[in-house]
Formats: C-alpha cells, sequence, structure tokens
C-alpha cells in the first residue's frame, strides 16, 4: 500500500504536536508493511487557486499553475493508496497551509453538476484516494472539532477512511512519561496497523486514540500560569520551553497546582513525608503537601506531624522554584527557613524535577 502523508503543520520536530501524532500513526503503518511518504507542505511551494478554471476546460485535470502543487504533489496525491491530511486545529478548521492545498484538488473534479444524496456535486474525473483527517487541538474538548468533523465528511465523504481528532495536544509535548499519553501513543499505532490492514479503524482502537486525557479544570490553571509568566517575562511560549522557563505560580493555590503536576510518581515509590509550607508576605498563608506509596495529596491548611517545616515570604520561594535564585543560597543568608528532616528537601529535585 502506497500511503501519502501531507502534514500541514508550521511547526515541526519535536515541538510541533501534528508531527508527533501523525509520526504515531505512520509508524503503526510502516509495522504493518505500508511504504510510506511524507510531505510537509510548509516547505513546499502551493499558490492559491485563482478560480480561472482551467483546470475543468482548457487544460482538463492540470492547473495553470507550475509550482510544487502541479509538479509533485496532485500526481502522488491521485495515485495514492491511501492519504493522510495532517493539520493542527487553527480556528476550528484546517489551517490555511491545508486549506490551501485542498482548494488545488479541484482539477480531480469535473465540472458538471450531480444531485448526490440531495446535494449539488461535482463527479470526480479520476478515483479519488482514500483520505484519513487527523488533527490536533489545545482545547480539552472534543466539541472543539466539530466545524471540522462536519467539514470532513462533507468532503470526503465515502472516500473519508478514518478520523483522528486528538485534543489537549500540549499534553504530548509535557507529559512524554504520562500513563494516559503513552496509552494513546499506543494505540495510533494501533490505529495505523489497522488501516494497512482493513482500511479503517475499528471503534474500539479509535475510542483510545480520542480517550479525554485532561480536563479544562486540570488544564486551564496551569495554562494560564504558563502564558502569563511569558508575558511577565516577554517571551514567546516557544522560547520559554527551549529555556525550560517554569510558570511562576501567583497564589498558593496554584503552587499546589503546580507541585502537582510536576510530581513524578516514578520516583516516589520509596519516598515518605509530610512537607508543611508557612508563607508570608505576597500570597501569606498556610499549605502543605504528602507524599506517600507513591502518591501526592496537597491541601490548604496546616498537616499533622509534618516532617518539614518550610517558613518563607512566598515570592522568595517561589524564586526558588522558578529557579531565579539559589535555595541553598538563600538558606545559609536565612530568607527563609527550613526545620526538621532537611533530606526531604535534598529530595525535591528528585521527585518534582525542575
Ligand atoms: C492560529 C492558531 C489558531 C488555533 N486555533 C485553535 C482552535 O481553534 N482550537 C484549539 O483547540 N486550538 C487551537 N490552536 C492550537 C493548536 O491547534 C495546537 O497548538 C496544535 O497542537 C498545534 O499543532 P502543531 O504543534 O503541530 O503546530 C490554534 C493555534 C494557532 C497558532
Amino acid at each position: 500500500m502506497k500511503v501519502l502523508a501531507l502534514n500541514s503543520s508550521s511547526r515541526t520536530g519535536d515541538v510541533s504536536k501534528t508531527e508527533i501524532i501523525l509520526g504515531d500513526l505512520l509508524q503503526g503503518m510502516r509495522e504493518a508493511g505500508a511504504e510510506v511518504e511524507v510531505v510537509e507542505l510548509r516547505r513546499k511551494k502551493i499558490r492559491y487557486c485563482i478560480g480561472c478554471f482551467t483546470c475543468w476546460t482548457k487544460t482538463p485535470g492540470v492547473c495553470i499553475h507550475k509550482d510544487d502543487m502541479t509538479r509533485e504533489i496532485f500526481p502522488k496525491y491521485r495515485d495514492s493508496d491511501l492519504v493522510v491530511l495532517a493539520t493542527p486545529l487553527f480556528h476550528f478548521t484546517v489551517n490555511a497551509i491545508m486549506k490551501t492545498f485542498i482548494e488545488r484538488t479541484l482539477p480531480i473534479a469535473l465540472p458538471f453538476f450531480e444531485k448526490q444524496d440531495g446535494a449539488t456535486r461535482h463527479p470526480y474525473r479520476h478515483k479519488a484516494p482514500p483520505v484519513v483527517v487527523l488533527s490536533v487541538a489545545g482545547f480539552p474538548e472534543e466539541g472543539v472539532f466539530d466545524a471540522l468533523k462536519f467539514y470532513a465528511r462533507f468532503l470526503f465523504r465515502d472516500h473519508l477512511a478514518a478520523e483522528i481528532y486528538r485534543t489537549s495536544s500540549e499534553m504530548f509535548l509535557h507529559s512524554t512519561g504520562s500513563r494516559k499519553v503513552s496509552e494513546v501513543r499506543e494505540a495510533l499505532i494501533q490505529g495505523g496497523r489497522e488501516l494497512v490492514q482493513s482500511m479503517k479503524i475499528s471503534p474500539e482502537t479509535l475510542k483510545r486514540i480520542h480517550k479525554p486525557i485532561t480536563t479544562f479544570e486540570e488544564m486551564a490553571p496551569l495554562g494560564n500560569l504558563m502564558w502569563q509568566t511569558c508575558i511577565d517575562e516577554g517571551v514567546t511560549l516557544g522560547e520559554a520551553q527551549k529555556k525550560k522557563i517554569i510558570p511562576r505560580p501567583d497564589s498558593i493555590e496554584n503552587f499546589l497546582m503546580l507541585m502537582r503536576f510536576a510530581f513524578k510518581a516514578r520516583k516516589a515509590a520509596d519516598a515518605k513525608m509530610a512537607v508543611q509550607f508557612n508563607f508570608s508576605g505576597q500570597a501569606a498563608g498556610e499549605c502543605y503537601f504528602i507524599v506517600e506509596n507513591g502518591t501526592f495529596r496537597t491541601d490548604l491548611g496546616t498537616a499533622d506531624h509534618p516532617d518539614l517545616i518550610i517558613e518563607s515570604p512566598f515570592e522568595v520561594w517561589m524564586d526558588i522554584m522558578t529557579q531565579k535564585a539559589d535555595g541553598q543560597k538563600l538558606f545559609m543568608e536565612q530568607k527563609y527557613s527550613a526545620r526538621g528532616d532537611i533530606t526531604a528537601l535534598m529530595r525535591f529535585k528528585d521527585l518534582f524535577g525542575n
């Protein structure tokens, strides 16, 4: 089977969620014996359709433009056994690069009007290849794909082989160790195998591919904190990710949320500690976390028997946590105090990473 994957993401490599998710699907396809070619559309010269209809009359089936679409991509598209259209969701639909490609497939149709299933259509000049639509979106609700789903089904109708709509895309960059993300990625590989074997993806595999991995309540506070940190530091999200900038909590609730996000359960199997924070300053108040049997609990208020008590101005602890200040140096300078089992403090880096 000859598979053509057209990727319209404007990002590349390990920062493109479209590429990560498409990569898993294609891995499964290759494993099942398909010959896969990936074309990154952003690297190609594809001019806009100018609506001249030359491809329908003067040069039937051939576009007036002489660019990468006419020379390379359209012939490959027409002759493939399966085409994967992979696009990030932009403003609730395909991005402009993908839309430009789709409009330039006009030569595949004939100009005549036909009624098909009650709707006006143009018949195909050539047999249209089966298509898989794959899209990734930042938002967590499946409904974010409603407009694209409608569009894909109306456009590709009976040659729509499968649809893959992956929400919460950011999780695929930042939670590579997470079980939920790994399960989705395994399902994507399985989906690729099934497509080659049967030209479709089973409902069970699709359910695993589309399984929710975050909720608004989990995603939004952390996302908002990250955006605010980027604004405060005057950096783009990409720069923040490259520099591994840590979002800076502005409240005790956000501090605990970030700790929950950062907690590495795998590293905590043998750890047992209750850590109390008594904050003064910008966000005064008390809170604690408990690590036990690989689990992590947080709450406001005071722990019953804390192993370690940290007393600090909130902003000092946030400086340390976001690596703006050296914790050991500030400890020596008595900018904060730590009482009790100091070895617990030594394990923070291990349990929470950066
Ligand atoms: C211009 C623009 C529009 C976007 N529109 C949406 C949107 O409507 N819904 C959504 O959930 N995410 C939206 N996003 C987020 C992207 O879909 C998401 O980050 C995706 O994973 C990007 O894929 P990439 O990493 O391959 O570029 C938008 C991003 C950009 C830059």
